[in-house]
């Protein structure tokens, strides 16, 4: 697919998995809106993919804030002049369990759901006149998954596949695709931070929980963004697919079931 003349919109993408797409949208020829609530983060993305001669622009932004999320559009339609893809990466990984506060379901409803609301928003009218395009949501594992003191995250992440499916019946008038992604544990800033550093430590135990007994890269997740977004997915709409390293297929039984019960089926 050739990229050249088209406008990708990155939100969270000052880091992991939006920072990753964003690079990928840019090396392909595409020009890359990075939009972030990181300003220090999201500018020196921005700034080292400029320095490769690729293009691409920083937008400070908080995806919760619906009128900013329609200010910073315009100034990319301004700037660019259309818009063709949207990828909503942008995340409050706020997981409280039983002991949340109110101020914990804000945030994570905040910018996990209204944000990728928000910016679908924002997106579509520029989209239409563009003749068309396509959304990626990010959604997770978490959405499926009971994990232990989650209420807040998982509960949004599922929200965001659901919100997917009416946003792809309703943008389809518009020949605007949506589809959500569901990335499997993947060694981005956020996870390293809960594995202080230690990958050699964590990967074999977070590993565990996938097919592919690893945790995923975010060019991996990126990747399958990307053909989301390509006209390779022309015929798919409001569905999600995983990335996951098959940790969605693996299921309660985990690696142990199959080799002590070899031959019995
Ligand atoms: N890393 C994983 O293992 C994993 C697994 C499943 C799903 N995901 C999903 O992938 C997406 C990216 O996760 P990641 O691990 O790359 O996270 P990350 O923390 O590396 O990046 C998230 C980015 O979002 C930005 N952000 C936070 N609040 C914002 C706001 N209000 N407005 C704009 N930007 C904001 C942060 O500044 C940060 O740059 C998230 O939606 C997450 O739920 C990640």
């Amino acid at each position: 697919m050739n990229w050249e003349g088209k406008v990708a919109v990155v939100t969270g993408a000052a880091s992991g998995i939006g920072e990753s797409a964003a690079t990928e949208f840019a090396q392909e020829g595409a020009a890359t809106a990075i939009m972030d609530i990181n300003v220090d983060r999201g500018m020196q993305v921005a700034d080292h993919l400029k320095t490769m001669g690729l293009r691409a622009a920083f937008f400070r932004l908080d995806v919760a804030d619906r009128a900013a999320c329609s200010f910073v559009l315009k100034q990319v339609a301004a700037m660019w002049g259309r818009v063709d893809y949207l990828v909503n990466s942008a995340v409050s990984f706020i997981g409280k369990g039983k002991d949340f506060s109110t101020e914990d379901w804000e945030r994570c409803l905040g910018v996990n759901v209204r944000g990728t609301a928000n910016m679908a928003q924002a997106c579509y009218p520029y989209m239409s006149l563009a003749g068309g395009g396509a959304i990626v949501n990010i959604s997770s594992i978490s959405a499926h998954s009971a994990q232990p003191d989650r209420w807040t995250y998982n509960a949004t992440k599922g929200a965001v596949a659901s919100m997917t499916k009416c946003q792809a019946l309703d943008l389809a008038a518009y020949n605007i695709r949506v589809n959500s992604l569901s990335p499997g544990w993947t060694w981005t800033p956020e996870v390293a931070k809960a594995a202080d550093g230690d990958r050699a430590k964590w990967e074999p135990i977070w590993g565990q929980y996938s097919i592919l007994r690893r945790l995923g890269e975010p060019r991996e997740i990126a990747r399958a963004i990307l053909f989301l977004c390509s006209d390779d997915a022309s015929f798919i709409t409001g569905t999600e697919l995983a990335v996951d390293g098959g940790y969605t297929a693996l299921g309660s039984e985990g690696h142990g079931a199959s080799s002590s019960f070899a031959g019995t089926a």
